[in-house]
């Protein structure tokens, strides 16, 4: 079933991080109390660059037990300006204190996309310890939106859930670049999935995927869990009532 999310609204992209902060430090908790293990999956983009940055601040986090995978990569060297990969580096992995084991990037040297969205779903076979049929469930999912709708490399009018299938090639043609994505199904999977979205060029957009029959791969995007929040700044949600956040009564 198709939970709505959850939108909170900030004045500025600073107060948007520090609530990110707490919500994957409450999540953290949870999980490795649960077990002994926080799985995460991140995003490219420009928005959770401050976020990741802030997370690269924090050497309290437990990240000995964190693991970082990657929601989706594009077919780049990884030295390159859009490589997911040197973004999550030079933001959060470079600045922390984290075993090279828990680093789980899309491999995307050589080969072909579908050879690689094998090998990425292998892997994460193997880490979950998966029997056939089963999702990986990530404790934590970052994701944006972009300004056509889609989320992670999920684009409308591709096939953005396979059956049995939990990462897919993205060959698009209008795109850049050739890419991998997790599927829809893994990010509904997942325990939680906060979207960050600021600025104006996504307000028309935010709006749109909030409509309740909207097909967009973002809109798509609701947690079995019941889980998924949008947080997103006053220019990015100006056409939403703001939404108090209780949590910080806590
Ligand atoms: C990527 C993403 C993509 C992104 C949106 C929003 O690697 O580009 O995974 O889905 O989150 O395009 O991007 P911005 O944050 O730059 O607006």
């Amino acid at each position: 079933m198709k939970t709505p999310k959850k939108i909170f609204i900030f004045d500025d992209h600073r107060s948007l991080c520090e609530a990110a902060l707490k919500q994957w430090q409450e999540a953290a908790q949870q999980a490795i109390a649960q077990n002994s293990r926080f799985t995460v999956a991140l995003s490219g983009g420009k928005t959770p660059v401050a976020f990741y940055q802030k997370l690269a601040r924090h050497p309290d986090l437990p990240w000995t037990k964190t693991h970082i995978f990657w929601v989706d990569e594009r077919f780049v060297d990884s030295s390159h300006e859009e490589s997911n990969y040197r973004l999550i580096r030079e933001s959060l992995i470079q600045h922390i204190t984290i075993p090279a084991v828990n680093i789980h990037p899309v491999f995307v040297g050589g080969g072909k996309p579908r050879d690689s969205a094998k090998n990425y779903e292998g892997r994460l076979r193997k880490f979950f310890s998966l029997p056939k049929g089963d999702v990986p469930e990530f404790d934590f999912v970052v994701l944006g939106i972009g300004a056509d709708g889609h989320t992670a490399s999920l684009f409308q009018g591709d096939l953005i859930d396979p059956f049995d299938r939990f990462v897919i090639p993205v060959t698009l043609s209008h795109l850049k670049y050739k890419r991998v994505s997790l599927t829809l199904s893994v990010l509904n999977s997942a325990r939680e999935v906060v979207f960050l979205v600021t600025g104006e060029s996504k307000t028309a957009i935010l709006k749109a995927i909030a409509q309740e029959d909207s097909q967009l791969p973002a809109a798509l995007v609701h947690s079995k869990h019941r889980n998924c929040s949008i947080l997103a700044d006053k220019p990015a949600a100006h056409s939403f009532k703001k939404v108090p956040d209780h949590r910080k009564k806590k």
